[in-house]
């Protein structure tokens, strides 16, 4: 059964109660042309920025795309992977753009999964103090989440987008179909972002997902709109009552504590959804423990990753340091880590008393010793 009664292709993201920006779900790239032609793109020029794997799949038929609807088209391309996340990167795109003459009516493409958004929207952030730019997520997990809500930067040393803006894009056009072409590890990383809207915000949609898992499995295009909008949905409803994270919006980072923490123990060798999925999991078990949850849910949330090709449990990190790796994440208020638990499945909360010793034993629940078997 359907669980959005929007038969619309759009949602449109609200700022301070006004409209800011549109996302629109589509099944290819036709309307793209027109969606930018609205946003008056005949007079400027287009940068697309993008990496040396989704460059190789969409990149020249982009470049066509945008070719007619812009003064001048050009192509900035990194090489794939978190490793390039960084400020380098984006020196290397401030140079590109005064080479090629961009001023500040310019616009900028970003075309991609979540590095190349979050860093793209950062270049325009801070690129001539501001220029505008759009998203074209090409990932699962680029489209139900970091491609909303404005959330840009870069990892900087060795902390995880330590350095960034919240910077608004102007439209986030989805071309849902490129989801069939996603490797399955990509695929099921983004999965892991939505199960965590249903593990914090609607128990029917995860129920929903736990009962639709064959469909998604075969990424069935009805199934997976409904899964796109609905995480849209449950995104922009969180991003609008709280953009800049001052409250609710932390809920969005259930599992990130732990999970940016193995994501950096790992360097970057886990995907970001495999660890937000192993961070859950060590959410839900602190969650048990506190009493929140009974060992029964906690046991059915662990479980239910499986099907869904994620992992509970790791065997390559040391639980002491990434304990330690916890403590250089950003979600510190007052020196003290906003962890999100979960009181049952579809309401999460900010806790600011989990103990080092609490967090330390959720590692080791999810640490798989091969010594010991
Ligand atoms: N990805 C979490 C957020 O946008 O707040």
């Amino acid at each position: 059964m359907s669980q959005t009664t929007e038969q619309t292709n759009r949602l449109t993201i609200n700022k301070d109660k006004k409209p800011c920006y549109d996302i629109v779900f589509e099944h290819d790239f036709r309307n793209l042309e027109e969606e930018l032609k609205v946003l008056g793109t005949l007079e400027k020029r287009i940068c697309i920025v993008t990496d040396s794997n989704v460059e190789k799949l969409y990149g020249a038929q982009i470049v066509e795309i945008l070719k007619k609807v812009s003064k001048k088209c050009v192509l900035y391309s990194f090489p794939a992977g978190e490793e390039h996340k960084n400020l380098s990167v984006v020196q290397g795109i401030y140079e590109f753009l005064i080479k090629e003459g961009f001023d500040r009516k310019d616009l900028l493409v970003a075309l991609g999964g979540g590095v190349v958004g979050d860093l793209t929207g950062f270049c325009a952030a801070t690129y001539l103090r501001g220029i505008d730019f759009i998203q074209i997520p090409t990932t699962l997990l680029a489209q139900v989440d970091s491609s909303i809500g404005g959330k840009t930067g870069v990892d900087f040393s060795s902390y995880k987008n330590m350095v960034g803006a919240f910077y608004m894009p102007k439209l986030v056009y989805m071309n849902l179909s490129v989801l069939k072409s996603l490797d399955d590890r990509q695929y099921y990383a983004g999965m892991a972002e939505v199960l965590k809207y249903g593990l914090i915000k609607d128990r029917i949609f995860y129920e929903w997902l736990i009962s639709s898992m064959y469909e998604i499995f075969d990424r069935n295009p009805d199934t997976l709109e409904e899964v796109v909008k609905k995480s849209c949905q449950i995104k922009k409803m969180v991003v609008e009552k709280d953009p800049t994270e001052q409250g609710e919006r932390a809920l969005l980072n259930l599992g990130h504590t732990i999970g940016h923490a193995i994501e950096k123990y790992m360097d970057f060798k886990l995907v970001h959804g495999e660890c937000v999925a192993l961070g859950t999991v060590a959410a839900a078990y602190i969650s048990w423990k506190k009493e929140m949850l009974s060992m029964e849910e906690y046991y059915e949330i662990r479980d239910m990753f499986v099907p869904f090709n994620l992992p509970i449990s790791i065997s390559q990190i040391e639980p002491e340091k990434v304990l330690e790796l916890t403590k250089s994440d950003k979600k510190m208020k007052a020196g003290k880590i906003q962890f999100i638990l979960l009181k049952k499945v579809g309401k999460a909360v900010i806790d600011s008393s989990v103990t080092d010793e609490e967090m330390l034993a959720a590692i080791k629940e999810i640490y798989f010793n091969e010594e010991e078997m």
